[in-house]
């Protein structure tokens, strides 16, 4: 094959694709050997001179890479890494008893999001400010609602009200670009699930006892899982907090976990409320995204919550789901890695 040189007339199409590829390509044979590198691997990779034939972990400077061209694995691996200052989206997957690779340079997507998100935190963090001093003179003038007409108390009554609302929607936006970047630690514990739902509970029990909603777990007080206290503590948090403000007066609001293969645990967080449209149970993770937004704006939401919940589920390698109908109420699920889990996921860089 004539890589990189010009195309001849008894090149396959699919040399000429992998000798042209912007993407790096690299081949095993079934007995795990370098069969094929194209020119674009060498501008992504310091790869050693005289590659072809030799076993990957002589040859590839990035151990992982090399691992993952190991013909003993079958399954499909993606991860990305950093190669100087470039970042590669690596894929390995399995070819006739070999391994291939594809390497593709992200790195002016990372850096545009990694813009992205630095924008997104300034900006929250330079509103939040003025949102918190107006909150503040706000709540100082409701402190003598004696000295305000009715018209006057409503109204500062209203401007508390929405400065609250911004503040807690920086602070969402703010813990979301945190997220991203990664800047959250999540260190793995032994947590007993009942504390973190009753917690849970605590959180939400003003806004229930006003709708007269009742709140009810059913996690065993032994129950322990791994995972991160904080993490937890916001996904059901959040999602006691929805179905406590999407259910009518007079509900309820259930919590209740189990064992599931591999050490797994799945945690269901019920209730008897509005319920949502099966049309729209994908759409209610995306950032910003209400049902009804007349509603949920009365109900103070502005649509980051379950993007957050979402989020936090991935980085502690859980999974969420959600069964609802209208009318009926809605159970959203969440299944907790088991041991096995765990170790593959959570932070995919190296
Ligand atoms: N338990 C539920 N029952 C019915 N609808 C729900 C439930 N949970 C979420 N939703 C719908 O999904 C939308 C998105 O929820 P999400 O938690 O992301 O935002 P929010 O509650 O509106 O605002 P925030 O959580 O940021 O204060 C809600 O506006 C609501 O329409
Ligand atoms: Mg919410």
């Amino acid at each position: 094959m004539s890589l990189g040189g010009q195309p001849e007339a008894d090149d396959s199409l699919a040399e000429v694709l992998i000798a042209h590829s912007p993407n790096g390509i690299i081949m095993t044979t079934p007995d795990g050997r370098i069969a094929v590198i194209n020119p674009a691997v060498h501008t992504l990779l310091p790869i050693v001179p005289g590659a072809i034939g030799r076993l990957p972990i002589q040859a590839i400077p990035v151990d992982r890479l090399a691992e993952a061209l190991s013909p003993k694995l079958d399954e499909e691996i993606e991860f990305s890494l950093q190669s100087g200052h470039r970042t590669l989206l690596v894929k390995v997957v399995s070819l006739q008893g070999g391994r291939l690779a594809i390497l593709q340079d992200v790195t002016l997507f990372a850096q545009a999001e990694n813009h992205r998100r630095e924008f997104v935190a300034n900006v929250s963090h330079e509103l939040r400010t003025p949102a918190t001093s107006i909150a503040g003179y706000a709540e100082t003038l409701l402190d003598e609602p004696g000295d305000m007409d009715g018209f006057t108390l409503e109204m500062v009554t209203v401007i508390h009200r929405n400065a609250q609302r911004l503040i807690s929607l920086f602070d969402d936006l703010l813990h979301l670009s945190r997220i991203d970047a990664k800047e959250v630690e999540l260190e793995i514990t032994g947590l007993n699930l009942q504390s973190v739902i009753h917690e849970a509970f605590d959180k939400g029990r003003a806004r229930a006892d006003e709708k007269k909603i009742l709140l009810q777990s059913y996690v065993d007080e032994r129950f322990m899982v791994q995972s991160n206290r904080d993490a937890l503590g916001h996904i059901f948090g959040n999602l006691v907090e929805n179905a406590i403000k999407y259910s009518q007066e007079g509900g309820m609001v259930s919590v209740r976990a189990s064992n599931r293969d591999g050490g797994r645990v799945l945690v269901e967080v019920i209730d008897v409320g509005y319920g949502i449209d099966p049309s729209l149970h994908a759409r209610i993770f995306e950032r910003f995204y209400r049902v009804d937004k007349g509603r949920a704006r009365a109900a103070g939401g502005t649509g980051l919550g379950l993007a957050i919940v979402k989020r936090l589920c991935h980085e502690v390698g859980a999974s969420i789901d959600v069964k609802s109908k209208l009318g009926k109420g809605s159970i959203f699920r969440v299944l907790l890695p088991g041991a096995g889990d765990r170790a593959k996921v959570i932070r995919p860089n190296p």
